[in-house]
């Protein structure tokens, strides 16, 4: 039977797009290219999530240590009763993710890793001690991915910092409640550089809704957030 949206945790994503929609460049290398107001803002989004959940190709890109090297937003969630920095999640259907990452040297939260049976014997084995396994037979469930974050570690808030191909087979499924953009003034240009649902592809199942709720300048940038209408 399907987890009732109320019993899953929300979801927020948060990415930095150029002015003709692009959040990295065609070969989608590190994506670097708003401001250190940006970069202080996507921590803060991050401190308000209980989970920080990421694609393996954008953990490793980014190279993302994935905690919040902020104290101030660090005692602030304290003082609301949860722990310092949220949980963090990885997708990966290959299971290819790389135990030395910086995300596994680095004593942020604890580390959980959803994907398949085919990860290698010796990457479980090397990831021993160092993140939590949620491995699955087939394709990794985003639903019961959340359903599990919300039931067994008590998530109720998720921030996916991304990528595209995460965040387009959440659109798929309808589990994105919100959405930050920062708009920052750059063109790409070209067509394949990926978009905030990634490459040229077909169009979702249905075109998503969103509802404009805050919108502030500052300097160069427009950060935007939009609450996403979900369908009746
Ligand atoms: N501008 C921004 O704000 C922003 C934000 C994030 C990322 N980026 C950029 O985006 C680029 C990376 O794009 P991307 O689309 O490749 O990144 P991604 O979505 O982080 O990673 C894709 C990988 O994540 C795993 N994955 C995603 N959805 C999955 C699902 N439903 N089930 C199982 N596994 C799933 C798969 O890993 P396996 O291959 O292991 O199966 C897939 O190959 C980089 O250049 C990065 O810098 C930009």
């Amino acid at each position: 039977m399907e987890t009732a949206p109320s019993q899953l945790p929300e979801v927020a994503v948060n990415f930095a797009l150029t002015w003709d929609g692009r959040i990295s460049t065609r070969n989608r290398t590190r994506a670097d290219f708003s401001s250190p107001r940006d970069k202080h803002r996507l921590l803060e989004i991050r401190a308000s999530g209980d989970a920080v959940l990421v694609g393996r190709i954008t953990q490793e890109t980014e190279q993302m240590g994935m905690g919040i090297a902020d104290p101030a937003l660090q005692a602030g969630r304290v003082a609301r009763g949860v722990a310092p920095e949220p949980l963090r999640v990885v997708v990966s259907g290959s299971g290819r993710i790389d135990p030395n990452a910086r995300l596994f040297q680095s004593g942020h939260a604890p580390v959980l890793v959803f994907s398949t049976l085919k990860m290698a014997e010796a990457t479980r084995l090397a990831l021993e001690g160092k993140a939590t396994l949620h491995l699955e037979a087939g394709s990794v469930n985003l639903r019961g991915m959340l359903q599990t974050l919300r039931s067994r570690y008590g998530v109720r808030r998720v921030v996916c910092e991304g990528g595209p191909t995460l965040l387009r087979s959440l659109l798929e499924k309808n589990l994105v409640n919100e959405i930050n953009v920062t708009f920052c003034p750059l063109v790409f240009g070209g067509n394949e550089a990926p978009t905030l649902t990634g490459g040229p592809g077909p169009f979702l199942p249905a075109a998503m809704e969103c509802r404009l709720e805050t919108m502030e300048t500052i300097g160069k940038e427009c950060f935007v957030r939009y609450q996403v209408v979900k369908p009746q």
